[in-house]
């Protein structure tokens, strides 16, 4: 199979210097990108600005903001057979950029922020035969939050994980799967999460029960 993987965060900027971002540190995408390579698949990683070596043999494509992430996932979604989007791709974005640095002053900024397009829910409305695997990053009403997602999004599995996640090498994480089921991972590391749902993406494909 062909898989397009999307890691770490996002930059938005507010001007050529300063950004809006998040703690992601690509660990998950990353893993992603190796299990699939490593059971044969061909692998395309788009990738946030991190502190990891992308895994080799896989084609790399850094980007900075969910716009740039946005074009470069559209571009090539036509060719791809299925996508893990473990992208933590910022819900909003500066409304103004500054072409020049902003220079302080004394009295309190404030910044309007818009939203961003949300590069997953698009994917899930122009989505052919392509399977679409996305996350859920939850403190709140997490399971209820994930078969929200998964339906709107039109999913074919989310992986639930909660905000202590970001930056460990084990996390507690379930996944939904369009048919109801859930798997339960009560401790798991990234990198055997990462096999699963590779896994997963390969039965999908195969039309078979998610192996376990
Ligand atoms: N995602 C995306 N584009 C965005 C925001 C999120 O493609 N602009 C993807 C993420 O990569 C992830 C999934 O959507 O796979 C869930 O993102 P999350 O931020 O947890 O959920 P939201 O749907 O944005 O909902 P909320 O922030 O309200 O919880």
């Amino acid at each position: 199979m062909h898989i397009l993987i999307t890691a770490g965060p996002t930059r938005e900027y507010l001007d050529p210097v300063r950004f809006l971002s998040n703690g992601s540190t690509g660990a998950m995408g990353y893993a992603c990108a190796r299990a699939a390579r490593r059971r044969g698949h061909q692998v395309t990683l788009i990738s946030g600005p991190v502190a990891l070596r992308p895994p080799a043999g896989v084609d790399f494509i850094p980007v900075a903001s969910s716009e740039d992430m946005r074009r470069a996932v559209k571009r090539r979604f036509r060719h791809v057979d299925c996508v893990i989007m473990t992208a933590a791709v910022a819900d909003y974005k500066p409304a103004h950029y500054a072409s020049h640095k902003l220079t302080k002053t004394h009295s309190p900024l404030t910044l309007k922020l818009v939203p961003t397009v949300d590069i997953l829910a698009e994917l899930g409305r122009t989505r052919k035969k392509q399977i679409l695997i996305g996350f859920a990053l939850q403190d709140q009403a997490p399971r209820k939050n994930a078969q929200r997602k998964l339906a709107t999004k039109n999913l074919d599995a989310i992986i639930l994980n909660h905000p202590q996640a970001i930056g460990a090498a084990t996390l507690r994480a379930e996944i939904l799967s369009s048919d109801g089921s859930w798997q339960r991972f009560p401790t798991i590391r990234k990198t055997a999460l990462a096999q699963r749902i590779v896994k997963l993406g390969e039965a999908i494909a195969f039309g078979r029960p998610a192996i376990k």
